[in-house]
């Protein structure tokens, strides 16, 4: 069970008293078993792994590293040699695992994404996280709280709607023990108006499941202090200052894409939206490595939703992904 007295506190002390005060509601409503048919099930789930006291724990390298397979097997060789535990077991049953890598007590989780390939393109490009805090919003299973938090954040707070991901992070969380990240079962819209309490606010593959972007901009500049830094991935298209692209049904095979902008055209909604300072720092065209099946995702991914002859294409026939960082700061 997560003591959320530390996250209140941290809000407090960052004038978020608005939030602070809702927030047990919130979580309650988040955690309610009847909401989702599988959280009463992970909730066990979680609650039955050991925690396991370590002092292995590695934030700052690809791999989130909790635990060593020294410290905990808990199982037995199987016959091919390979290492089974009741632990492989409880992690497999959180699957899909998109967002990693993690090497948790010497289980490898080889995750859908690099999401490590992310964060080392920006992680030069942004102001330092020593001392701040931090939201990063849509954040997954929390893989990039972790190595925000082996930045030197002071405090992570995740945001993510979806609660196998919650979950997963909660798993992750008991083996790793106390520390100031927390992944909350919600979505920006339900974070209060006008905090203005973050240093830094990551929207990292946010931007385009939004049906309103100005909207998100905006909301994501309400949540930052002013100057605050806001570091911005997403999806774009090639093209120039007005281009944008509205796939007509789905995209990569996804059904809740909206928009894909212009590089240019994304700085021109930001500066739009009163962000300052914008710098594009990376265009990467995302590659079936960064991206693809694995033992810890079982279900198609990027290669199976590009065009078999041309790769540059969708099989929906439009461009293939490619994402820009942006990072800019609020006025
Ligand atoms: C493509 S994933 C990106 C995950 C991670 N930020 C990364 O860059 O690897 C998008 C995430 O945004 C979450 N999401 C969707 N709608 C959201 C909302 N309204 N507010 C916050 N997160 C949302 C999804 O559940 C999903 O985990």
């Amino acid at each position: 069970m997560i003591d959320y007295q530390p996250l209140y506190n941290a809000l407090v002390d960052a004038k978020a008293e608005a939030w602070a005060e809702i927030l047990p509601q919130q979580l309650e409503r988040g955690f309610d078993p009847t909401k989702h048919g599988n959280l009463a099930e992970w909730q066990a789930l979680v609650d039955s792994v050991p925690e396991l006291p370590t002092a292995q724990r590695l934030l700052d390298a690809d791999t989130v590293q909790i635990g060593s397979v020294d410290e905990y097997c808990g199982g037995e060789f199987i016959r091919s040699g390979r290492l089974k535990s009741p632990l492989h077991s409880q992690l497999k049953a959180l699957h899909p695992w998109r967002k990693g890598p993690y090497n948790l007590f010497g289980i490898h989780i080889d995750t859908e994404w690099r999401s490590d390939w992310k964060w080392n393109r920006l992680k030069n490009h942004i102001a330092p996280l020593e001392h701040r805090l931090v939201l990063d919003v849509g954040c997954g299973n929390g893989y990039h709280c972790w190595r925000m938090l082996g930045a030197g954040a002071k405090t992570v707070i995740g945001i993510d709607p979806m609660m196998l991901n919650v979950m997963q992070f909660q798993l992750v969380r008991k083996l790793y023990g106390e520390a100031p990240v927390y992944v909350l079962p919600m979505g920006i819209e339900d974070m209060p108006y006008g905090l203005k309490a973050f240093d830094t606010a990551f929207s990292m593959g946010v931007l385009y499941h939004r049906r309103s972007p100005i909207d998100h901009l905006m909301e994501l500049r309400d949540c930052l202090k002013p100057g605050g830094e806001l570091v911005l991935e997403t999806l774009v298209i090639d093209g120039g200052l007005g281009q944008v692209l509205l796939p007509e049904d789905r995209y990569a095979r996804m059904r809740n894409v909206w928009f894909l902008p212009s590089c240019d055209t994304l700085i021109g909604w930001l500066k739009r939206c009163g962000f300052k300072n914008i710098r594009l720092v990376d265009v990467t065209v995302t590659s079936i490595e960064e991206q693809r099946t694995t033992e810890w995702m079982t279900f198609h991914s990027l290669k199976d939703f590009l065009d078999a002859e041309n790769p540059q294409l969708t099989c929906e026939g439009l461009p293939a992904p490619k994402r820009a960082i942006v990072i800019a700061n609020a006025a």
